[in-house]
């Protein structure tokens, strides 16, 4: 009996030790990030992710991965806008700290007050186009809109920023995206562009 104690005394020292390192160093992920947050990101995304305004994107919710490599991008220049300015002096540690940051808070979404629009957009979400060879957005952004690890989470966006978003990939403006998106949305027509946009905004 008193070696299983011990054992157990044990197993949990041994477990507080192996707890104690990640802990505060996830404490200054986080501090790192609430510091920037406050700085500059909360004037436009919100404290939350939320977004203060509906020109700017939501990031509750938004995957690591996605964010590390738009902040990258926007960084390098890759992927041009008003977040150059904001992402020029970023380090990579402050990335990582930020994507943690926004990854983890909760998600939200928008009732949608157009409902027959957004049957529309339901269409072209599940099916797709197969008159103009559109794809099924749920085919790579997930059913319910969630994505993946490097697919953006949809599900709940801002419609006017999934319009702005998908005519800059129609246009060619954004074109950090490996042509996957500019291909799609290239095929899809104003009305097609803004009941999706309109669909995916009501997503959970
Ligand atoms: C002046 C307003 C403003 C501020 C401040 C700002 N952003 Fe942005 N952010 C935008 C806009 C606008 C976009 C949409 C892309 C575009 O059109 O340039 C965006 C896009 C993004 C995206 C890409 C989202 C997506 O879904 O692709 C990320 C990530 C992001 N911002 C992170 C940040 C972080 C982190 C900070 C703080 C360091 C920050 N932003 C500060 C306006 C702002
Ligand atoms: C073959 C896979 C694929 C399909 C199908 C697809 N997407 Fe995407 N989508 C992507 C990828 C990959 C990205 C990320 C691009 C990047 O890295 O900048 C993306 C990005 C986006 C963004 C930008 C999100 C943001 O936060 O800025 C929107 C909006 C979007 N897709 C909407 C759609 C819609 C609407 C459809 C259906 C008409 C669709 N996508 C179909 C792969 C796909």
């Amino acid at each position: 009996m008193f070696r299983l104690i011990l054992a157990l005394c044990l197993l949990n020292l041994f477990n507080y030790t192996v707890a104690a390192e990640p802990d505060s160093a996830q404490e200054n992920t986080s501090d790192i990030a609430l510091t920037i947050v406050q700085d500059k990101c909360q004037h436009c995304h919100g404290m939350e992710g939320e977004a203060s305004n509906v020109l700017y994107p939501r990031l509750a919710g938004q995957h690591n991965q996605y964010i590390v490599k738009q902040l990258q991008d926007f960084r390098s220049g890759a992927r041009k806008g008003t977040m150059n300015d904001m992402a020029r002096d970023l380090t990579d540690p402050e990335i990582l700290a930020l994507a943690s940051y926004f990854s983890s808070k909760p998600t939200l979404s928008h009732r949608v007050r157009n409902k027959e629009f957004a049957q529309v957009g339901w269409y072209i979400f599940h099916r797709g186009n197969e008159y103009s060879d559109v794809p099924a957005c749920s085919s790579c952004h997930g059913e319910n809109g969630e994505g993946s690890d490097k697919l953006p989470r949809i599900a709940g966006q801002h419609k006017r920023y999934v319009a702005d978003q998908l005519t800059e990939f129609h246009n060619r403006e954004r074109t950090n995206d490996n042509s996957i998106m500019h291909s799609i949305a290239s095929k899809l027509t104003e009305m097609e562009i803004h009941a999706v946009s309109n669909y995916v905004s009501g997503l959970k």
